[in-house]
């Protein structure tokens, strides 16, 4: 009987018919039973501002996007990439969750990263920008396997349904060994 573990999912595209919210489903139903996993929503965070982050407040979906976050044991990024980075709607959520200074909603949370393309390359720039903003932020991220989905206007139907079998276990095999990582690095916590 394992421990059940809340995952939160993040998705860098808006799209949608997203080819990565299309495998963020698909990890979904492909992952251990001891994973939650729900996406939260990115898109109506507006951009961050340090000056509306003061002691009066904060705007309402940056408190309620931390408040989402917070509970969370791990977090799992599924991102394409644009312009050889992370999409700017992904990064500014993790900017708005850095914030206030010494209140991050990110420290320590175990993370995994899958970048998604129609590309050859699966998003390889986008996987590694975003390792690099979570290193900053205390995340222990999934070093194997590496996920870097390319060709993947090839590996879905219309309804977003995984059509590619390899795929599928892939996603499998990497869902596993992230549930394997979230225990080791939340052990005697
Ligand atoms: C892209 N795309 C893209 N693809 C890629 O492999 N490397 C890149 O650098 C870029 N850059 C880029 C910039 C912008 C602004 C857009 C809109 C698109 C193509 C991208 O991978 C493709 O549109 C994906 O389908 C986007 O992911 P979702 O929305 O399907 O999840």
């Amino acid at each position: 009987m394992h421990t059940v573990r809340n995952i939160a999912i993040l998705v860098g595209s808006l799209r949608k018919a997203s080819l990565s919210r299309h495998a963020a489903h698909t990890l979904m139903t492909v992952a251990p039973e001891s994973m939650l996993l729900g996406i939260v929503e990115i898109g109506q965070l507006p951009h961050y501002n340090q000056d509306a982050d003061g002691d009066d407040g904060a705007p309402a979906p940056w408190v309620t996007f931390r408040n989402e976050i917070k509970p969370a044991d791990a977090v799992l990024f599924v991102t394409p990439e644009y312009n050889r980075s992370v999409p700017g709607v992904l990064k500014n959520a993790i900017d708005v969750g850095s914030r206030p200074h010494g209140h991050s909603v990110w420290d320590r949370k175990p993370a995994a990263i899958l970048s998604i393309s129609p590309g050859a390359i699966g998003g390889f720039g986008a996987n590694h920008h975003l390792r690099q903003s979570l290193v900053f932020l205390n995340m222990p991220i999934l070093q194997q396997p590496e996920a870097y989905i390319g060709g993947a206007t090839t590996l879905f139907s219309d309804d977003g349904s995984i059509t590619n079998e390899r795929t599928e276990e892939f996603f499998r095999d990497f869902m596993e060994r992230f549930a394997a990582w979230i225990e080791v690095n939340l052990a005697g916590r």
